[in-house]
C-alpha cells in the first residue's frame, strides 16, 4: 500500500468529471481503494474521492463516527446512525425531498479552509462496493452530506462553488477563534 498525493484545489482534475469505473473487479481497482484509505486515514479524513489522488475515476470512501451521527445509538443501516467505511463505485444520489441545511465542510483539497454549505437533508445513493454487492442506503443529516460532497468530487466541483455565501468561507483555526465558533469541529473530506 502506498501513501497518496492529495491533488489541491486548482489542479485540473479536481475540475473535471471522473469516469466511470468499468471493471470494478480490477486488481488495479482494489489496489487503488487500498491506497486511497491509506492515504484518506493519514491525513485523518473522512471521506476521499478519487480525483483528489489525482485519479480521474468515480470511487469515493466516507465514513460517519459515532459524533457525527444523528443519532449515535442508531443501529447499522439506519440513515441516521454511524457508517462504517464505505467504498462507492460509480455511485449516483437521489436527493429524496426538497430540504436542504447549511452545514460546515472542509476539505483536504482545500486545505485549512472551511465554509457553510447547504446540502439536500435527505437522501439515497447508491454504488457497487468493491466485492461487486451493491449497496443502496438512506441517509441524512452528516451521512448525507459527506456523500453529496464526494459524489461532487466525481464532478469535478469542491465546497466552495456549493456555497451560497463566500462570506463564511474562511481558515478553520479564525473561525474556530472567534466569537461564534461553529458547533461542529470541521473533519476534512
Ligand atoms: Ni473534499
Amino acid at each position: 500500500m502506498a501513501i497518496l498525493k492529495i491533488a489541491r484545489m486548482g489542479h485540473p482534475v479536481l475540475g473535471r468529471p471522473a469516469d466511470p469505473v468499468s471493471d470494478p473487479a480490477a486488481p488495479a481497482m482494489a489496489r487503488l481503494i487500498a491506497d486511497m484509505m491509506e492515504t484518506m486515514a493519514d491525513a485523518q479524513g473522512i471521506g476521499l474521492a478519487a480525483p483528489q489522488v489525482h485519479v480521474p475515476l468515480r470511487i469515493v470512501l466516507f465514513f460517519v463516527p459515532p459524533g457525527r451521527a444523528a443519532d449515535p445509538h442508531a443501529l447499522e443501516g439506519d440513515p441516521a446512525g454511524p457508517v462504517p467505511l464505505t467504498c462507492l463505485i460509480n455511485p449516483e444520489i437521489e436527493p429524496l425531498d426538497d430540504a436542504t441545511e447549511d452545514g460546515w465542510e472542509a476539505c483536504l483539497s482545500v486545505p485549512g479552509l472551511t465554509g457553510l454549505v447547504p446540502r439536500f437533508k435527505h437522501i439515497r445513493y447508491r454504488g457497487l462496493a468493491p466485492d461487486g454487492r451493491l449497496i443502496d442506503r438512506k441517509a441524512q443529516g452528516f451521512h448525507a452530506r459527506v456523500v453529496q460532497h464526494e459524489c461532487d468530487h466525481l464532478d469535478g466541483v469542491l465546497y466552495p462553488r456549493r456555497m451560497h455565501d463566500l462570506a463564511t468561507l474562511g481558515f478553520v483555526e479564525e473561525i474556530q477563534r472567534s466569537k461564534t465558533p461553529p458547533s461542529d469541529k470541521e473533519e476534512a473530506a
